[in-house]
């Protein structure tokens, strides 16, 4: 993380919880000053300590830095803080820095345009702690000229990453990387009930596993090819026979405690493809 671009030195942070926290001291330690506000006022006083600068509303914290960091737990809060503002932002960044949907980016850019200020739309895939080292990644999305603007400030957070200049990139982003871990996690746990439950000797099991998710990983740059050439080459197997496994899967799945994993819908796509005279390509094909 270099500091690169002049940026606004006084940054105000909405929301001192652990990711707010996290943030408003990294900021310090970087040299900015730094205006805090939080709804439970009294979990602001370390930070206050540490030499941040305490504002009484978000009215007052908002008018009073040009780069305003809304770290809350959600738009809900978000909305409520927003909604309290109606003075001219012109000139001014909010970043909303919390994990939400594509619609809620959307709307909280909409709202900022209407007070004036630029919009940051923040994905933080990053644990407070990780806040201000190499292993934070906090991707962002909107206004790219306010991206460059305060790029040396956000900069001391993570390596700043943007993603795309509408406002909701960000998001699908962010919750499209849960998604990946997600589908493996859990298709790892779908796996280890059912062995287990079958009298498989799950630590054993539990290596081919981990080499099958392996090969998802090697493959990545392949699959990526493939969408890039619309072209999807059969591989170890085509549709036809990958229909025949999922079926078979969809048996072994049924009233599991953790459903299918959504491979009836696979399925059915696969049969639309077949039908289509496709049988013969690769599991590709079915994102073509
Ligand atoms: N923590 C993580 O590891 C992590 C990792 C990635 C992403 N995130 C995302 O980052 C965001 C913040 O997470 P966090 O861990 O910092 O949460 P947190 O510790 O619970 O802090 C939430 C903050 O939002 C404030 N807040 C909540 N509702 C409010 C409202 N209606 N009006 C005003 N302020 C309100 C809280 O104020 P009070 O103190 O008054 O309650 C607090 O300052 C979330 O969207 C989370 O999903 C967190």
């Amino acid at each position: 993380m270099t500091e690169t671009r002049s940026s606004a030195r006084r940054v105000v942070v909405i929301g001192t919880g652990a990711v707010g926290g996290a943030v408003a001291r990294r900021l310090l330690a970087g040299g900015r000053e730094v205006v805090v506000w939080n709804r439970t006022a009294g979990r602001s006083a370390g930070l206050v300590d540490a030499g941040a600068l305490p504002a009484g509303s978000v009215r007052e914290a908002v008018s009073s830095g040009d780069l305003i960091l809304l770290t809350l737990t959600d738009y809900a809060a978000v909305r409520q803080c927003l909604a309290e503002l109606d003075m001219d932002l012109s000139g001014r960044t909010i970043v909303g820095m919390y994990t939400g949907t594509a619609d809620e980016a959307r709307r909280a850019a909409r709202r900022a345009a209407v007070l004036g200020a630029s919009y940051l739309d923040a994905g933080i895939q990053a644990s407070p702690e990780t806040i201000g080292t190499g292993a934070a990644i906090i991707l962002y999305s909107g206004s790219r000229p306010a991206f460059e603007e305060h790029g040396a400030t956000l900069g001391l957070l993570s390596e700043p990453r943007f993603v795309g200049e509408a406002p909701e990139a960000a998001a699908v982003w962010d919750l499209t990387l849960f998604g990946v871990w997600y589908d493996a996690q859990l298709g790892l746990l779908r796996a280890l009930d059912t062995v287990r439950e079958a009298g498989i000797d799950v630590a054993e099991f539990s290596r081919a596993a981990a080499a099958q998710l392996g090969h998802v990983v090697t493959g990545v740059p392949g699959t990526v090819s493939e969408l890039s050439r619309s072209i999807y080459p059969a591989g170890p197997a085509d549709l036809t026979e990958h229909l025949t496994v999922v079926r078979h899967l969809i048996g072994l799945r049924a009233g599991r405690r953790l459903g299918d994993g959504g491979l009836p819908a696979v399925a059915a796509r696969i049969e639309a493809l077949i039908g289509d005279g496709r049988g013969d390509e690769g599991l590709g094909a079915t994102i073509g």
